[in-house]
């Protein structure tokens, strides 16, 4: 969507203000021994507090309120009473919501209590490409040029990037126009980000694979070589300077 007047602002900032809350507390909540069903239903109270809804559950009837990928589930995890949280899980929230007609999306990856499996620089790489990745959108910048920015830096740190992953345009939905912000420099991308447009930027940050498939759940999400994957996503307002990260108080930078 496109802020054309004060309520679009705040009405963006509250349904921004619930989901980086959300995930900000659900990321805190985490323990091992916890199931990922039990951090889930956490997390839905807390959306609910705020009156907003699961976007995934409202656009796609997901089997849940915000997705919790664990190891080698790169995205869309359903959570289960019978997926059980273990200390070193490399463990990936994503909480978009939809408030009085506003939807916004975040989500991070983080290591459960100790590293013990070293996931950590995975994390870390991904969260800089993500800082580095916003701070060079403005006004008139080819979404292309992001793209090859992303791929660039993955490969600097020794990683590759998911192709079939995205970023997107929000705000009046979970995904609007421009409809995929890739993580490489696609070349048939024309198009270039608009002041004042809300779109959500995610990094694909993964150890081995280059696309990710669709389980026989019909939703989570594995890599097509294995490996692990990071994601960092913030939804942000564009502008003819530094961007305005509407979902900043989730803390996934800190
Ligand atoms: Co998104
Ligand atoms: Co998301």
């Amino acid at each position: 969507m496109s802020i054309k007047k004060e309520t679009d602002l705040t009405g963006m900032q509250k349904a921004s203000e619930a989901v980086a809350t959300t995930l900000k507390q659900m990321r805190n909540y985490a323990q091992p021994g916890m199931t990922t069903k039990e951090l889930d239903d956490y997390g839905a109270n807390i959306l609910a507090g705020f009156g907003a809804r699961s976007a995934p559950y409202l656009t796609y009837g997901f089997p849940g309120y915000t997705c919790i990928s664990v190891n080698n589930e790169f995205c869309h995890g359903i959570p289960s009473s019978s997926r059980i949280l273990k200390e070193g899980d490399l463990v990936n929230i994503d909480v978009s919501a939809e408030l009085d007609g506003f939807w916004s999306d975040n989500g991070g990856s983080f290591v459960l209590g100790k590293d013990v499996k070293g996931h950590q620089r995975l994390i870390d790489t991904s969260k800089q490409i993500l800082q580095k990745a916003i701070y060079n959108i403005k006004g008139g910048v080819r979404i292309a040029d992001i793209g090859h920015l992303i791929e660039t830096e993955a490969k600097k740190s020794g990683y590759k990037v998911i192709k079939n992953l995205t970023g997107h345009g929000i705000g009046k939905s979970l995904h609007e126009e421009p409809a995929e912000i890739a993580n490489y420099r696609d070349r048939y991308n024309t198009e270039r980000f608009r002041k004042n447009t809300v779109v959500a930027i995610e990094t694909f940050i993964s150890t081995h694979s280059t696309y990710a498939e669709t389980l026989e759940d019909g939703w989570t999400m594995v890599g097509n070589k294995g490996g692990y994957m990071a994601q960092h996503e913030h939804t942000i307002v564009v502008t003819d300077g530094k961007p305005m990260i509407l979902t900043e108080m989730n803390e996934i930078w800190n």
